[in-house]
């Protein structure tokens, strides 16, 4: 038992995976240190591996404390948050979770576009409040049938939200860097998609490559009866100019699941009837959630096995090979 490599663990994890990570490894938590630079010290130079999220990352006191770190293994598919050019760097195998959560964070999307188009929220208050009993029918609400679906970021989610609107009969446009070996519509100008799209679905990886892609321009574009919907990261969405939009009725509605500065929300979108918020739950379903864990240790129990992993992100292919 003693031969076990150390791992230290920068977030809390299910207690599932904090039983696969103790089989495997001494674990060192540090998300519940009180002198996380005494705690750095003391183990980080032991430390091989880390598992993390891809909010969490790897912060610099940790990154700065493990030289003999070797693998990352991330719960998430999405590692904006992790600098993964300053690991590769160091010849650092990252590890994430894709595919897993596919289907999930498709639901999400779906979910949202159904929720803001038909007034969901407003429908569930109509209820509780009174107003049915009192005022009666509610108003009309718009259909989600037959609509003209523009999809920003045209991965493996993208790629899963289409086909799952084509369910309701939609048009499929995407707009990704090129475009890709499918049936839909490539539209390169993104303002041009917004300008012909009902729902802008927005499913992109976050860091500053995609930083306020969704622009003024494009918010404008997809304009007073559009909706946006936003399951990636805040940081694609230029937020203020969103909220601006959304106040003046230049922008029909919005179903968010992620935000600039979570988990702050801007305090102007908590009263908007048009508007559904959720406290980023894309992949958070048991299943869903479980799958991600057992495929962050499943990496893990890889790299131990043979020095590789199941699912490393792009950027340290090349030291696999
Ligand atoms: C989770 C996510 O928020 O996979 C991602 O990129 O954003 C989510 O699934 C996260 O990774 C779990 O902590």
């Amino acid at each position: 038992m003693g031969k076990k490599p150390h791992l230290l663990q920068i977030g809390s994890v299910t207690p599932r995976m904090l039983d696969r990570l103790n089989a495997e490894f001494v674990v060192h938590s540090l998300f519940d240190q009180k002198d996380r630079a005494g705690f750095l010290a003391a183990h980080g130079a032991g430390v091989h591996a880390i598992a993390t999220d891809g909010h969490w990352g790897v912060p610099a006191d940790a990154m700065a404390a493990t030289p003999n770190l070797r693998v990352v293994s991330s719960y998430g598919v999405g590692y904006d948050g992790i600098d993964v050019d300053a690991l590769v760097a160091r010849g650092v195998i990252v590890a994430h979770t894709p595919d897993v959560l596919n289907d999930e964070v498709a639901d999400t999307a779906v979910m949202l576009w159904m929720a803001v188009s038909r007034q969901m929220i407003v429908a569930h208050d109509w209820v509780v409040s009174g107003k049915w009993e009192r005022d009666g029918a509610m108003p009309l609400t718009r259909s989600v049938r037959g609509r003209t679906v523009g999809i920003v970021g045209f991965g493996r989610i993208g790629q899963t939200i289409a086909k799952l609107v084509g369910a309701f009969d939609a048009k499929v446009l995407y707009h990704a860097r090129s475009a890709r070996d499918v049936a839909y519509e490539y539209c390169p100008d993104l303002v041009d998609m917004a300008s012909r799209a009902d729902v802008l679905v927005v499913i992109t990886p976050g860091g500053p490559a995609t930083r306020h892609l969704v622009s003024a321009a494009v918010i404008d574009a997809l304009g007073p009866e559009g909706i946006l919907i936003n399951v990636a990261r805040g940081s694609v969405v230029d937020e203020a100019a969103m909220v601006a939009a959304l106040a003046e009725g230049r922008l029909g509605g919005a179903g968010l699941d992620v935000f600039d500065q979570e988990p702050i929300v801007p305090d102007a979108l908590k009263s908007m009837p048009n508007v559904v918020l959720a406290p980023h739950i894309g992949s958070a379903t048991v299943e869903t959630r479980q799958a991600m864990g057992d495929l962050t240790c499943d990496n893990l129990s890889r790299f131990l096995a043979d020095g590789s992993v199941l699912t490393p992100v792009p950027e340290c292919r090349h030291l696999l090979d």
